[in-house]
């Protein structure tokens, strides 16, 4: 195994710390495609999801996150004729080992299946390299070395500069990765979804670069009505298997948020994304769906230049003990590590 990420041109994408004062520059802030693909996440527009991607292109952000799995295909299409023209100055990260087998999502990543899934996407993209191939989870009828073996072959034959995975468990980001590693690593991360011994792990010897996907847990942490817990979601919309939305628990601490933030001028994504970033992720992913998402989840860049290079400590003076141990302690759900067996993101 040929751990990617100890590449210097990799650690320089991803700066630990957002470079202050730029204007433009976040390569901490990954968009995410998800949602925008037109598929599980209710009434969708395609040329709103064109505009949002040129508009994040305009306001700096240069890493799209995508996979092969994501509304069928629909997602890295978008993402293709969006970014068409832009492609040498776009830094491009899709994933494989996940597939639709009629409405089931089924794992698929021996080196075989991996291989078509990357040729699929490479040309959905319509690029012949990806900056970034993601093995989106581990198949527990595979062993994991194959998976990764397969990912560093790739990376060899100049398919895709950098690999990464996706939803390893804490023993495993301890067993696979050596110290020093830094190999991007994806997981669910936010102040409902606490995955902090995957993030320990990682960060431990350095062995992960960790990106928080879901940051703002589907919706549930935006400032719109589904960010609220009250919401209808539509019979096809995958996020009725989402327990969070339906948790009074969590609907409760939402409230108790919105009550303690008040004093604050920050909107709740902005709290989230600037939490997030403070806890030690080194990216995060969000997946905003229009324009107005798009500002909302860019507002937190100018907060950081306004607090300055000390910002995690001054955000933290900003929003007050209370605010931040409330964050801290999040609605205290029980997470499970990830099954084996299944898809351990109930959300699919
Ligand atoms: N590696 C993995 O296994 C994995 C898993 C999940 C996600 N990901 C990556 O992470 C990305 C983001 O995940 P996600 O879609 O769950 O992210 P998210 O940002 O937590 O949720 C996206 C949803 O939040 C709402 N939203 C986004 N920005 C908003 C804003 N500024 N204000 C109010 N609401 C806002 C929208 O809801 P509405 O649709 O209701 O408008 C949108 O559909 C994905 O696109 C994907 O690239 C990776």
């Amino acid at each position: 195994m040929n751990p990617s990420s100890t590449d210097p041109i990799l650690k320089k994408h991803w700066p630990y710390r957002p470079v202050m004062d730029s204007g433009m520059e976040s390569p901490w802030l990954w968009l995410g495609t998800w949602s925008m693909g037109g598929e599980g996440f209710g009434k969708s527009d395609a040329h709103e999801a064109e505009a949002v991607l040129n508009r994040a292109f305009e306001q700096g952000v240069r890493h799209f996150d995508t996979a092969g799995l994501y509304a069928h295909g629909r997602s890295e299409e978008l993402l293709a004729r969006a970014l068409a023209k832009k492609r040498p100055n776009v830094f491009l990260s899709s994933k494989g080992g996940l597939v639709w087998h009629g409405n089931q999502v089924k794992h698929r990543a021996t080196r075989e299946d991996l291989s078509v899934q990357l040729q699929a996407s490479l040309k959905r993209l319509r690029t012949d390299y990806l900056d970034l191939y993601q093995l989106h989870w581990p198949d527990p009828a595979v062993p994991i070395e194959e998976s990764l073996d397969a990912l560093a072959d790739f990376q060899k034959r100049g398919l895709v500069r950098h690999w990464g995975v996706g939803n390893f468990d804490s023993s495993r980001v301890a067993r696979f990765f050596p110290e020093g590693a830094f190999v991007p690593h994806q997981f669910h991360f936010n102040p409902i979804h606490q995955n902090r011994e995957v993030l320990a792990a990682g960060k431990t010897g350095q062995r992960c670069c960790g990106c928080a996907y879901s940051p703002l847990e589907q919706g549930l942490l935006g400032d719109s009505p589904g960010g609220f817990g009250v919401r209808k979601f539509g019979s096809r919309d995958l996020r009725n298997r989402n327990r969070y939305f339906s948790s009074q628990q969590v609907g409760r601490w939402l409230l108790e948020l919105d009550g303690l933030a008040r004093e604050t001028a920050m909107s709740r994504v902005t709290l989230t994304l600037l939490w997030i970033l403070a806890s030690g992720l080194e990216a995060v992913i969000p997946g905003p769906r229009t324009l107005v998402q798009l500002e909302k989840t860019l507002e937190h860049r100018a907060w950081i230049s306004r607090l300055g290079p000390e910002w995690p400590v001054k955000l933290r003076q900003y929003v007050g003990p209370e605010l931040w141990e409330h964050l801290e302690k999040g609605p205290g759900i029980v997470q499970r590590e990830s099954a084996d067996e299944k898809i351990g993101d109930d959300r699919l």
